[in-house]
C-alpha cells in the first residue's frame, strides 16, 4: 500500500543562525550602530572601529543574517573579571521575535564559562526600551554617567552578576 505523501505535513521552523561577524560585515554593523544606537550623537562606531573589534581576540562580534542583509548583531568585550556589552541591535522590522534575547544569551555564555563575575553595559538614558530589555535579562542599574554620550546624553550603567561556578571539593584518601 502506497503512503500518500501529500497527507504528511511538515512544520518548518525557521530559526536564524547566529554566526561570528567577519571583516566583511564591518560596514553593515557600523551602519546599524549609527542608525539604531547612536542616532543623534554622531558616529563613534565607525567601520574601522568595528573591524578592529572583530579581529580583537578578547572580543566576540556576532551577527544574524547574510553579509548584505544583517538583521541583528552584538559585540561583547571580555576581560579577567568582567565583560562589557559594547553594542547590541536588531533591525526594527525584526524586533520582538526573540533575536535580541538570543544574541545576548550567546554573548553571555563565554563569560559564564570563563568564570567572569559581572557584565557591564551602558544604555542611553533616553532609551527606556533598551533599559527595560536589559532589566528583563537580569541587568540592574548600578549608576548613571552624566553626559556620557558626546557630552549630550546621560548613560544608565547596568550590571549583571554571574553565578561563580562552584567547584566540587575533592576528598583526599
Ligand atoms: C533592544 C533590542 C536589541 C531588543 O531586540 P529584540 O529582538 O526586539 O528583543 P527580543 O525580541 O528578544 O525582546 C523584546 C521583546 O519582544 C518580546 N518577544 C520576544 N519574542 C517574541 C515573540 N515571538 N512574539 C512577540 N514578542 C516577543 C520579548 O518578550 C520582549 O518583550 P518586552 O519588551 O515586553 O519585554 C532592540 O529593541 C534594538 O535593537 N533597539 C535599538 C538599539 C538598542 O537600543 N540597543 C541597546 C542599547 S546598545
Amino acid at each position: 500500500m502506497h503512503r500518500n505523501c501529500e497527507t504528511i505535513k511538515f512544520a518548518v521552523i525557521s530559526i536564524p543562525l547566529i554566526r561570528f561577524a567577519t571583516a566583511q560585515d564591518a560596514h553593515a554593523i557600523a551602519a546599524m550602530s549609527r542608525d539604531y544606537i547612536e542616532q543623534g550623537l554622531g558616529w563613534s562606531w565607525t567601520m574601522a572601529r568595528v573591524r578592529a573589534v572583530i579581529s580583537d581576540p578578547c572580543s566576540n562580534a556576532i551577527a544574524i543574517g547574510a553579509r548584505s542583509a544583517i538583521i541583528g548583531f552584538g559585540i561583547m568585550q571580555y576581560s579577567e573579571l568582567s565583560a562589557h556589552l559594547a553594542l547590541l541591535a536588531v533591525h526594527p522590522d525584526c524586533r520582538q521575535r526573540g533575536l535580541g534575547a538570543r544574541l545576548i544569551d550567546w554573548l553571555e555564555q563565554p563569560a559564564r564559562i570563563a568564570g567572569i563575575e559581572r557584565i557591564l553595559v551602558e544604555a542611553r538614558a533616553d532609551n527606556p526600551r533598551a533599559i527595560a530589555f536589559y532589566a528583563k535579562h537580569g541587568y540592574s542599574e548600578c549608576g548613571r554617567v552624566v553626559r556620557y554620550y558626546r557630552g549630550l546624553i546621560d548613560a544608565v550603567r547596568l550590571e549583571k552578576r554571574l553565578a561563580v561556578p562552584v567547584h566540587e571539593s575533592r576528598s583526599v584518601l
